[in-house]
């Protein structure tokens, strides 16, 4: 098959058929662009990190149409995860459980014992899911270390020799990816945060606790895909803390080094600025946390890719709490940890 196809929803039928022939298909959900494969084909799987450049022992979650999806996989459901899956599902929340031994090719489980599950809330995917008769692997269709994707474009810059296809349903609405919890532990623990935080989580289970890799960065992630460097563009990104809010100096200072100055922010931030900044990409209007968790991969993709002039980039930042913790966990990612001081 020819690659790089960008398909629309119309084309369901040819990339569920190049599911089901073994080969890559990106799809869309509410998080980000997934790099879609048959989870049971280890050959298949295999393909996708290679595509990605992804280390092999960071697993993948798999991408379900229905909770009997589980079946053939997990042999036990607790009752706290089945009243999480009847709330939260389809969306963004991925589960880990633990599987039946040899139930999915080691590729896909990155050699665990425990495997991650997720019913995305995109009609076009699940109904590739349907059509194609797969549960798929659903990595970030992105090159490992590159900000996720949020759209199809997005995807075929990174991918676009090693895919059959992206299935484009536009920009996604979330723009982060999931909320990871693991449901083999007691209480359950996240080990990524996402759009469903910790207390959208306590309104349906009596608890949950955070990896301590969360709340202090020092330890190890729980997750082995959290350890990698992500999200960071080429150009060094410096975090702007919002307590103190010091753009006006953080911009005098970069001047002064003759630096090319790119800011990632709101409307309401940057609008003093103007003439001083070369480029602006806003986040939000009025620093809203929501909205610019859903510009924040893109912004950072367009200092990576369409303004390559800039030298250095000064990030929003917001409080640790609620969703807050889901876009402050991938902006300090990008900025390598550091903030302008
Ligand atoms: O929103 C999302 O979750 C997107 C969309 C496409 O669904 N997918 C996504 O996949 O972000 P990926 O592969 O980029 O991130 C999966 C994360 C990684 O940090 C991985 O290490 C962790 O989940 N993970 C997967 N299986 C795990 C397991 N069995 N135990 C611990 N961590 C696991
Ligand atoms: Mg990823």
């Amino acid at each position: 098959m020819e690659k790089g196809n960008k398909w629309t929803v119309a084309d369901l039928a040819q990339a569920a058929k190049a599911i089901q022939e073994g080969e890559l298909v990106a799809f869309p959900t509410e998080t980000v662009y997934g790099l879609g494969a048959d989870a049971t084909n280890d050959t298949a799987v295999k393909q996708v990190y290679a595509a990605k450049g992804r280390p092999s022992d960071n697993p993948l979650i798999v991408h379900i149409a229905s909770q009997d999806d589980l079946a053939p996989f997990v042999a036990e459901i607790s009752v706290s995860a089945k009243q999480l899956m009847d709330h939260f599902w389809p969306g963004p929340l991925t589960l880990i459980f633990d599987i039946q031994e040899g139930s999915l090719p080691s590729s896909t489980t990155g050699g665990l014992t425990t495997c991650a599950f997720r019913m995305p809330d995109n009609k076009v995917t699940l109904g590739l899911i349907e059509t194609s008769g797969k549960v798929l692997v659903g990595p970030s269709a992105n090159t490992s270390g590159k900000p996720s994707p949020t759209t199809a474009e997005h995807v075929l810059h990174d991918l676009e020799d090693n895919i059959a296809g992206v299935i484009d349903d536009g920009q996604t609405t979330v723009g982060l990816e999931s909320t990871v919890l693991d449901m083999t532990v007691n209480p359950p623990m996240i080990l990524r945060p996402g759009a469903i935080t910790p207390d959208d989580l306590m309104t349906v289970i009596p608890e949950v606790v955070m990896d301590d890799h969360l709340v202090s960065e020092s330890s190890q992630p729980k997750a082995p895909g959290m350890k990698y460097r992500h999200y960071a563009p080429e150009v060094p990104v410096y975090m702007i803390d919002y307590a103190v809010q010091n753009w006006q100096s953080a911009i005098e200072w970069a001047t002064s080094e003759g630096k090319k100055i790119g800011l990632l922010c709101s409307e309401s931030i940057a609008k003093p600025y103007l003439e001083e900044v070369d480029d602006v990409y806003y986040l939000s209007k009025e620093s809203d946390v929501k909205s610019s968790m859903h510009q924040l991969f893109s912004g950072l993709r367009y200092f990576d890719n369409q303004n390559e002039s800039i030298d250095i980039v000064f990030v929003e930042t917001f409080a640790d709490e609620g969703i807050g913790m889901a876009y402050m966990n991938r902006v300090r990612k990008s900025a390598s940890q550091r903030y302008y001081r």
